[in-house]
Order: C-alpha cells, then structure tokens, then sequence
C-alpha cells in the first residue's frame, strides 16, 4: 500500500467508525446474499460481534502502516477463524461484502481512489490471514510429495 492509500482508508474509516453498527449490519446483509451457506458460523449475538469487528477494524485500519503490529494480532485471528470453520475462498466473499458495505455506507465519498485503497488493505490483510491459517499459495502450488 503506498502512503496515500493508507491515509485514504484511514480517513474514510473516520467515518465508518461514527457510523458503527449499521455499518457491520450492512456488512452482514451484503455477505449473506453472496453466500447464505455461511450464515450458521457467526453464532454469537450480533451487538457483541459487531463490537468485536469494529475494535479489530479499528486495530487494523490504525496500524495498517507498521507490520510490526498487524502481523501478531492478523495470525492470531487467522488462526482462531480456522476454528469457526473459515475456508480460504470465504475470505474473497467477506472482502466483497465488505467493499459492497463500505460503497453503500461512504456513498460520495467512496472515491476510485478510495475504493482501490480499500481493496490493496483487504487483500494485504486476508493474504497475511490466509498465509497463517491455510500457509502460503506458493506451498498450495507445489505438486503433492
Ligand atoms: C480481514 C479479515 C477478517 C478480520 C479482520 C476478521 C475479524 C474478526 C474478529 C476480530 C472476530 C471476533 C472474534 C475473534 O477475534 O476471533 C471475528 C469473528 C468471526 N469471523 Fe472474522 N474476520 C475476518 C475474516 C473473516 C472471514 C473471511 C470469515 C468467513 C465467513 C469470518 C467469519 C467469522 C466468524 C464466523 C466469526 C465468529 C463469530 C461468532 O462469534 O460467532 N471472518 N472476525
């Protein structure tokens, strides 16, 4: 990600965080009409969860420029999300939702720009989540032993 699209997400994210939960409800809605089968793993009630992804958003949105704080906590969630049941391709379908929600909710101001500086920090953070939790795609390539 270069300076400006760091600086991009982290203004826009200003806004998303005054919002709150009808962002996360948002969110929900667009990832379940991608894929409803997904539904049954979000077991705890919703205000808690969306209070729990707006802290980790916070986290992350804040810190998206010092590796050094992100990789830790990312891998720790990669891992716990192996045991909600979490495959790798649902992470493209979370990334959809989410581009889907942050376009509904910033409106105007969900640039180009923006939307393709939301796009690099989704696909930096679900490639350090998915190394951690599924290993590497290069690993994935190699021809079985
Ligand atoms: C950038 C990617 C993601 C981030 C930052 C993220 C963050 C979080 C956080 C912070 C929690 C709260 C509990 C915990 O810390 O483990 C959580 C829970 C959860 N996430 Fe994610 N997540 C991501 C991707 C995904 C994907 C791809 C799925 C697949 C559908 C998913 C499904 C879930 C489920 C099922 C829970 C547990 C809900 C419950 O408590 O019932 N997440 N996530």
């Amino acid at each position: 990600m270069t300076p400006a699209q760091v600086e991009r997400v982290q203004d826009s994210y200003s806004f998303i965080f005054a919002v709150g939960t009808p962002f996360i409800l948002s969110f929900y809605d667009k990832l379940f009409d991608i894929d409803p089968a997904l539904k049954p793993l979000f077991r705890s009630e919703l205000s808690a969860q969306s209070e729990k992804l707006l802290m980790a958003l916070t986290y992350v949105v804040k810190n998206l420029h010092d590796a050094d704080r992100l990789l830790p906590v990312a891998e720790v969630i990669a891992k716990r999300h192996l045991t909600y049941g979490v495959k790798r391709e649902d992470y493209v379908k979370v990334g959809q939702a989410l581009i889907q929600a942050l376009d509904e909710t910033l409106d105007m101001r969900f640039t180009p720009e923006t939307h393709q500086a939301w796009l690099a920090a989704y696909t930096l953070l679900a490639g350090i989540m998915c190394n951690a939790a599924y290993g590497s795609r290069d690993e994935d390539n190699l021809p079985p032993p």
